[in-house]
């Protein structure tokens, strides 16, 4: 087990395999509390005790499922002095980091990512979360991880579509930077990255949290206008997110998102239609869905999803638009462009 990465006091290690893992995790001792979902509780057997086994996917990101994690920690008279563990995707991460947050004011947390957007984004940079009234991550906190686990081969049950969703928010990251390592990679390496080949995975996975990590060390609480650009197609994803109450999963909304983003930059005149069609062409290369567009009864509620959003100022939604690859700038979108590129055109 490597550590690889230090950001925000999170130890990140990389384990050579799943026996180096479980290694590792042997070492834990007591005083600990597991937290998986219904799929990921069985990847090790048998799950340490006491555990708490959430039911898998989006909507146990919930006061119900965080109440369910406390109660098991207080029933196990766990102090302060103990460790929260979460074996899961971002779904699970986000609920555990929060409880551990909140528990006793706050108890140390392990996360052991096991999808591809929770190894390559979400497990760093401590923001926790729960979803409220299908707004999404509306209730958290910044709470860095004490260490981070990353083994890619948990990824080798994981689904096509799970993985997929992960993989946006790599391309994502692949647009932040001026180094075009990460692009060229993910431009060059489709076969590997398709097949799920352990060296690329450690690779993309690796240089997508240096990118991460490069915007949150200087801005970790989000308010220097640094980190936020992280949330690049956030704004338009999360509209999207809760408008299909969310029936649209987080990676897809992304991918979608970030193509929207592009399209308001380059009606904006901030960047060129090369640079935005190049963008957009990556992600259809990669199959997602770039050209959805929203029916035209359903605007208003989209439009108030938008306003629902965290990222605003004094009250008015702000976008993260792209000027070229590491080059950005945050600020509101007139409506008319919003919707030009989202909804689909009057006939
Ligand atoms: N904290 C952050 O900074 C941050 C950033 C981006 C996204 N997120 C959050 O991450 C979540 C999305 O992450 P996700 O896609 O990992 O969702 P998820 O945790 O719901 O996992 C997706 C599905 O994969 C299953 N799964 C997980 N690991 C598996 C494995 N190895 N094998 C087989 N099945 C497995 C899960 O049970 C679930 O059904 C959202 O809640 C999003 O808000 C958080």
């Amino acid at each position: 087990m490597q550590e690889f990465l230090n950001c925000l006091g999170t130890k990140v290690f990389m384990a050579d395999d799943f026996t180096d893992l479980s290694y590792h995790v042997g070492t834990f001792g007591p005083n600990t509390l597991w937290v998986c979902d219904t799929n990921t509780s069985r990847m090790v057997r048998p799950l340490p005790t006491p555990n708490v086994v959430i039911e898998a996917g989006e909507s146990s990101k919930s006061f119900t499922c965080l109440e369910k994690i406390i109660s098991v920690a207080m029933d196990n008279n766990l102090g302060r002095d103990c460790t929260f563990i979460a074996l899961g995707g971002g779904m699970i991460c986000d609920i555990t980091a929060f409880a551990a947050s909140i528990y006793m004011r706050g108890c140390r947390v392990i996360l052991i990512p096991t999808t591809l957007i929770s190894m390559a984004s979400s497990a760093l940079g401590g923001k926790t979360s729960i979803n409220f009234r299908f707004a999404k991550d509306i209730v958290g906190t910044f709470f860095p991880a004490n260490e981070v686990l990353i083994c890619t081969d948990c990824l080798k049950s994981l689904p096509n579509k799970d993985y997929m969703n992960g993989f946006a928010d790599i391309l994502k990251h692949s647009l932040l930077t001026k180094d075009d390592t990460l692009f060229n990679l993910v431009a060059t390496r489709k076969q590997q990255i398709m097949d799920r080949d352990p060296d690329t995975l450690k690779a993309i996975i690796t240089i997508s949290l240096q990118i991460k990590k490069s915007y949150i060390d200087n801005d970790p609480y989000e308010r220097l206008g640094l980190r936020a650009a992280l949330n690049l197609g956030s704004t338009f994803a999360h509209a999207l997110e809760g408008m299909s109450r969310l029936q649209w999963s987080s990676g897809q909304a992304v991918a979608w998102g970030v193509c929207k983003a592009m399209e308001a930059s380059r009606e904006l005149g901030i960047c060129t239609s090369e640079f935005a069609a190049g963008v957009i062409k990556l992600f259809a290369f990669y199959g997602f869905d770039v050209n959805y567009r929203i029916q035209r009864g359903d605007w208003m509620d989209f439009r108030n999803q938008i306003a629902k959003n965290k990222q605003s100022v004094n009250g008015v939604s702000s976008f993260v638009l792209l000027k070229d690859q590491g080059e950005y700038e945050i600020r509101p979108v007139d409506e008319e462009i919003i919707k030009s590129v989202v909804m689909v055109p009057s006939v």
